[in-house]
């Protein structure tokens, strides 16, 4: 196996509300490799998304480590967080674009961010525009885009930092399973062209199926069981693995009729 790149040890996180306190993750380990598109799937609830947030401090874990490429982010000062947090991209599933801005605007806001003077970084967004297919789109407003190409947006925004790691929380839940394989299938090309590692939380079976290597179930905030894809899904043994199975199954009924 390849090194490990990101590796996630004994991340534990709980929150505390007035009415008592979650235990969103309960000391959670994960080694992701370089290049890799790593999945983690979860019924609602898992801990999914306090787990991708924990993988770039966006929330601070209680304890355990997180290490990029053998390097503590916990370790870092906030300076040396924030430049390091540039390489580490995100993408959700509402898409967070700027309404009031152009497409073009929105792929620039992070080259104008880092003070990437003007002309360079409208011919470095519409290059990127081009690479996900939507050079044409550059003068339109988010609100004119179809919500595939509204992640197409995002994820050429996303890019415009040339990040090291891509974690995609729930990118496709908001699209037609039509729309989700083109995403998926530009989430591989960037993989493939650009080396990027991708993180990619889901709780569809078929999106793991369709791009990741390997993938973790995460279970009340504990990875319940991890191994290939086919491994786990053809023999699945943790509750949530069967329970997801399941899920996928009547899915695909409901479209067979
Ligand atoms: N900021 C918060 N304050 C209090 N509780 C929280 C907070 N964020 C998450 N939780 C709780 O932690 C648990 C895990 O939440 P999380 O959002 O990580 O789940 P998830 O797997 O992403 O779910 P979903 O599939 O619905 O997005 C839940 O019980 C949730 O209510
Ligand atoms: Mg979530």
């Amino acid at each position: 196996m390849e090194e490990s790149y990101l590796e996630i040890r004994n991340l534990c996180k709980t929150f505390s509300a007035k009415n008592g306190s979650v235990e969103a993750l309960k000391g959670v380990s994960l080694s992701i490799g370089k290049g890799e598109i790593f999945g983690v799937i979860g019924l609602s609830g898992a801990g999914k998304s306090t787990l991708v947030r924990c993988m770039n401090l966006l929330e601070r874990p209680d304890s355990g480590d997180v290490l990029l490429n053998g390097e503590s982010l916990l370790a870092l000062s906030k300076e040396q967080l924030r430049l390091r947090r540039q390489k580490i991209g995100m993408i959700f599933q509402h898409f967070n674009l700027l309404e009031q801005q152009t497409v073009l605007e929105n792929v620039c806001f992070p080259l104008e961010i880092r003070g990437i003077p003007k002309k360079e970084r409208r011919e470095k967004a519409l290059s990127l525009l081009e690479k996900v297919g939507l050079a044409d789109k550059a003068k339109a407003y988010p609100s004119q885009l179809s919500g595939g190409q509204k992640q197409r947006v995002a994820i050429a925004r996303v890019l415009a930092n040339e990040p090291d790691i891509l974690l995609c929380d729930e990118a496709t839940s908001a699209l037609d399973p039509e729309t989700t394989q083109t995403i998926l299938r530009l989430l591989k090309a960037i993989r493939d062209t650009l080396g990027i590692t991708i993180v990619v939380i889901t709780h569809e079976m078929r999106v793991i199926q369709e791009v990741c290597t390997r993938v973790a179930v995460l279970d009340g905030g504990l990875v319940q069981e991890e191994g290939s894809v086919a491994e786990i899904f053809d023999h699945p043994k943790s509750r949530a693995a069967k329970r997801l199975l399941l899920m996928a199954d009547e899915e695909e009924e409901s479209y067979v009729g």
